[in-house]
């Protein structure tokens, strides 16, 4: 398997553009079911999540080509009506196939997704979702069948205890869109993922009303069409960078990102006492000199503070001189990177959903081990931050959300090397 080898290399400084999102083109392309024309996406991010939700399209029925990079037609003529668990199992993103199915086929039999290292990943809403819309829902054997034979437009309230739910939304938004009648989804997610999401779903045809608020008005129509979209830029990918390069005090202009897509990171950002100027095609992170603060936050549903920034925010916040309680909000254990930064030589307590982090802390190199994609992100940050030479292993998990990261970061000065673990000092090989 592969490992990063980083070397602390002081700032960053360079241009980095931000390439289009994994939260928005694993919807999307699911989305493509709804039609039996040919949808062509560009800006799709090269992913393992992006190649391996190909596969599962591709395994219902839908013709595929990649005639160049980031470009994917998908053509859904042919469609059936089964998503398995060996598929489902490896990518819980592959639930947002039961609304397309349900819309296009009336009838869905998809594996129910497991959780992960961050958490319970329920799919209560969803479901929830489809029973308003008089769809028969049916879970046995670890699988969820639906007969949506009678599906019908409806209101459907998609809060839970957490705030709402994004791939929920997609679902249900999806599954309304070929759903006769008028369905009202009310406290939608208002990521700008869905309202990419949104976007396509238009430009197919559907007719959606409230984009980008919390209520969604869906008329349901006889069939929906081909046409082409590009994929929203990576806010995430954005927040990383611009982290990576407050970490190093560098000097960065993260590209292809609007400002207002990081509203709350960026507000906690200033608050920390990080300089970012706006520039014409994106965000320039200036140096800080040492000038960071503490700074609480608390993770929300958008358009607050991203839970998906929160671990890279720890490592950052590790590096002021003082106190910062970031409470996680969406996933309350969704702290596997404090350990490891610990590692690291940073001062993080757990206590219940928040972490206690007292800095400043001198980052020093470790051998660690990634957990979950944003953790992973978090250790680099850190790595790039130390002294010393750092040794990540499993880094398979960052190489299913972030494209070409080392080669990025490269580019901006960092050292960091993929290298397989066979080259990795014995002595600090972690099985
Ligand atoms: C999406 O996951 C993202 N993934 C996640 O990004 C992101 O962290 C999350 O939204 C929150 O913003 C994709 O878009 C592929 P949710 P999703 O349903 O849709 C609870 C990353 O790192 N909930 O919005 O699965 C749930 O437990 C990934 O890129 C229910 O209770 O998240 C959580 O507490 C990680 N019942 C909260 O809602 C449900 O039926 C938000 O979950 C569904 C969710």
């Amino acid at each position: 398997m592969d490992v990063f080898r980083v070397k602390g290399n002081g700032p960053l400084s360079g241009t980095i553009e931000v390439g289009g999102a994994k939260n928005a083109a694993l919807p999307l392309l699911a989305a493509c079911l709804l039609t039996k024309e040919t949808v062509r996406l560009t800006r799709v991010p090269d992913l393992s999540d992006i190649r391996f939700m190909v596969e599962i399209l591709r395994h219902v029925g839908a013709k595929i080509e990649n005639p160049e990079p980031g470009t994917w037609e998908i053509n859904a003529a042919q469609l059936s009506h089964i998503a398995p668990y060996e598929l489902v199992r490896k990518m819980r993103a592959s639930i947002c196939l039961l609304g397309p199915l349900v819309a296009r086929l009336r009838r869905a039999e998809v594996s129910i997704p497991g959780g992960c290292v961050i958490g319970p990943r329920p799919i209560d809403l969803h479901l929830k979702g489809l029973k308003k819309l008089h769809c028969d829902v049916r879970i046995e054997h670890g699988y969820v069948f639906i007969d949506a034979e009678d599906m019908r437009g409806s209101v459907v309230f998609l809060g839970g205890r957490n705030g709402s739910t994004v791939t929920g939304t997609a679902n249900i938004l999806m599954a309304a869109t070929l759903a006769p009648g008028t369905t009202r989804i009310e406290c939608a997610a208002c990521e700008p993922e869905i309202v990419d999401l949104c976007k396509l779903l238009t430009k197919m045809g559907a007719c959606i009303e409230g984009i980008g608020s919390p209520e969604l008005v869906v008329q349901g129509v006889e069939e929906l069409h081909g046409c082409e979209h590009p994929v929203i830029a990576d806010r995430i990918e954005a927040g990383t960078f611009i982290a990576a390069a407050a970490i190093t005090n560098g000097n960065v202009l993260v590209k292809g990102i609007a400002p207002n897509l990081l509203g709350a990171f960026l507000d906690k950002l200033e608050e920390a006492g990080v300089p970012i100027e706006p520039e014409a095609d994106g965000l320039r992170v200036l140096p800080h000199n040492g000038k960071l603060r503490p700074v609480d936050c608390i993770t929300l549903p958008y358009p607050g503070f991203p839970t998906d920034l929160q671990a890279q925010f720890c490592a950052l916040m590790a590096c002021t001189d003082g106190i910062s309680i970031i409470t996680e909000r969406i996933y309350p254990n969704r702290f596997m990177h404090v350990p490891e930064l610990q590692r690291m030589g940073a001062d993080i307590a757990i206590e219940g959903p928040s972490a206690i982090v007292k800095g400043p802390c001198k980052f020093s190199g470790a051998p660690v081990m990634a957990s979950d994609l944003r953790a992973s992100a978090a250790l680099i940050l850190a790595a790039m931050a130390a002294n010393d030479e750092t040794w990540i292993q499993r880094i398979y998990h960052l190489d299913r959300g972030y494209e070409h990261f080392e080669h990025k970061l490269a580019a901006l000065g960092a050292k960091i090397e993929r290298l397989d673990d066979s080259e990795m000092p014995h002595e600090l090989y972690q099985e």
